[in-house]
């Protein structure tokens, strides 16, 4: 990063808990179906991804990184089971993820940054692709592949850095849904006021997770402060 400021965190102190100590916590924000993952680690791997100074290699690092860490917040109202387990000395009753395999979709190509991350938590998951990309001139999402497993009965977690105006999101899940996929959750890196409203309307039900809630959409449909061209920057296109 060029500069840097040390901001100190305020938060009130909870009874019993040293101040030292904050709780990490998921922030409720004004949109009621977005989450904004506010731990520390992705506040500052965020914080450099979105410096333009930011190489390739430690650009495509980061968003693998953040991914990761995303999933630990978003897996946790996963189902359970019990089962039984011997250990070395007795036998007990342990939990483990319930359903059948979780399926990760990026949108391609910038969603591809985010998967291997998650695989490192998740390795068992499945992995479907969704293609599109933004007309330039229009905005609007320009469909080129559709391949996932079965969906029916999956958890799964669409992923794509950056949710700008939202068609691209919009589209991914409209024809997620059209396979059969009915558990579905969306994680972003950076997203804007006007995408998330857009996919609000059009998929209230979906879960949207993100590392930073941006301010606004420039004239181009960038996200503002945002990263740039997620895609260019993870891939080195431009
Ligand atoms: C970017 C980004 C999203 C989309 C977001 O992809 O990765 O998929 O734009 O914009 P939206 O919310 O306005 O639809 P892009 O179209 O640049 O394709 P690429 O990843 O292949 O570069
Ligand atoms: N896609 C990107 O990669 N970045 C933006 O800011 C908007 C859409």
């Amino acid at each position: 990063m060029t500069t840097s400021k040390v901001v100190a965190r305020v938060e009130a102190p909870l009874a019993g808990v040293p101040n030292w100590l904050h709780i990490n916590r998921m922030v409720p924000s004004s949109h009621p179906n977005l989450t904004v993952l506010d731990h520390p680690l992705i506040q500052h791997k965020l914080s450099i991804l979105r410096d333009q100074a930011t190489a390739t290699k430690d650009f495509r690092q980061l968003v693998g990184e953040i991914a990761m860490l995303m999933t630990y917040e978003v897996t946790r109202n996963l189902a359970t089971e019990t089962v039984d387990v011997e250990t070395p000395l007795e036998r007990m009753t342990a939990n483990r993820v319930a359903g059948k395999k979780l399926v990760l979709v990026p949108i391609l190509r910038a969603g591809l940054g985010m998967v291997d991350g998650i695989l490192q938590l998740i390795p068992s998951a499945r992995v479907g692709h969704v293609g599109l990309y933004r007309d330039h001139l229009t905005l609007e999402p320009v469909s080129y592949y559709f391949k996932i497993p079965d969906g029916g009965g999956r958890d799964v977690f669409l992923l794509d850095p950056m949710l700008a105006t939202g068609g691209s999101a919009v589209a991914a899940v409209t024809a997620l849904k059209a396979a059969g996929a009915t558990r579905i959750r969306f994680l972003c890196l950076v997203a804007a006021p006007e995408g998330v409203r857009a996919f609000e309307a059009a998929h209230p039900e979906v879960p949207v997770y993100t590392a930073g809630l941006d301010r606004e959409l420039n004239r181009s449909g960038y996200i503002l402060p945002g990263l740039g061209d997620a895609g260019d920057r993870l891939f080195g296109t431009r």
